[in-house]
């Protein structure tokens, strides 16, 4: 059986991912594909640590939080509930709304980069994807996306540490560029151009 395709979308906090991720599951849907969206921090037990620790509520430092990460990403890719892995090899295409790529730009600040991503990249219950889509806005543009939306503020939603987190994408995407296929969409255009550049890079990846 042909195997599902998996596509990641990253950006920084604001960039529009979950509305981008809605709107190519519709475009899949309508070509007659099987899709399935999910997100990290999943909503697992490790995952509500994690959103206990990024709204603030629980202090922990970088390498506790990657080390959680990593924990909550192997449960998504391998529990034989709803893991990626098995969607993937039953044929069903997989989007999720960040994975390791967010570890390395998030944590990789403050813990060091090479332990994250070796530990991610290097673990077999964790699978690599066909595609990454990356979201780009700048910092400023986030920032009064997230005040135009909602209330209360993760402790990474501060133009200041978006700034570095940009930054560290980019960083990141040279290093990985010779394993990994990512795709840089400008973000900061209407819903509907981003969207249709995003299905036109998807429509390139089913070609392939
Ligand atoms: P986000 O996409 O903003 O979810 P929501 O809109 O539900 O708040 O992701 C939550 C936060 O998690 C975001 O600030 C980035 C952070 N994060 C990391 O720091 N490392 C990771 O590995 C992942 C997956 C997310």
């Amino acid at each position: 059986m042909e195997k599902g395709k998996f596509i990641v979308l990253e950006g920084l906090d604001g960039s529009g991912k979950g509305t981008q991720a809605g709107l190519l599951v519709e475009e899949m849907k309508r070509q007659g594909r099987r899709v399935y969206l999910t997100a990290e921090p999943t909503s697992s037990s490790t995952g509500g640590m994690l959103r206990d620790a990024l709204g603030g509520f629980v202090g922990r430092d970088a390498y506790e939080l990657s080390a959680l990460f990593l924990a909550d990403r192997i449960f998504h890719n391998a529990n034989s509930i709803n893991g990626i892995k098995k969607y993937i090899d039953s044929g069903t295409d997989v989007i999720c709304d960040r994975y390791y790529y967010s570890s390395f730009a998030y944590q990789g600040i403050d813990a060091d980069l090479k332990w994250v991503m070796d530990m991610n990249l290097n673990c077999a219950e964790i699978m690599r994807p066909d595609l990454c889509i990356f979201l780009d806005i700048s910092p400023e543009a986030g920032e009064k996306r997230i005040n135009d939306n909602r209330f209360d503020r993760e402790i990474y939603e501060n133009v200041q540490s978006q700034k570095r987190i940009r930054d560290r994408f980019f960083e990141v995407f040279c290093l990985l560029k010779d394993r990994e296929n990512i795709k840089i969409v400008d973000a900061s255009r209407t819903v509907a151009e981003v969207s249709a550049d995003i299905i036109k890079i998807y429509n390139e990846l089913k070609e392939n």
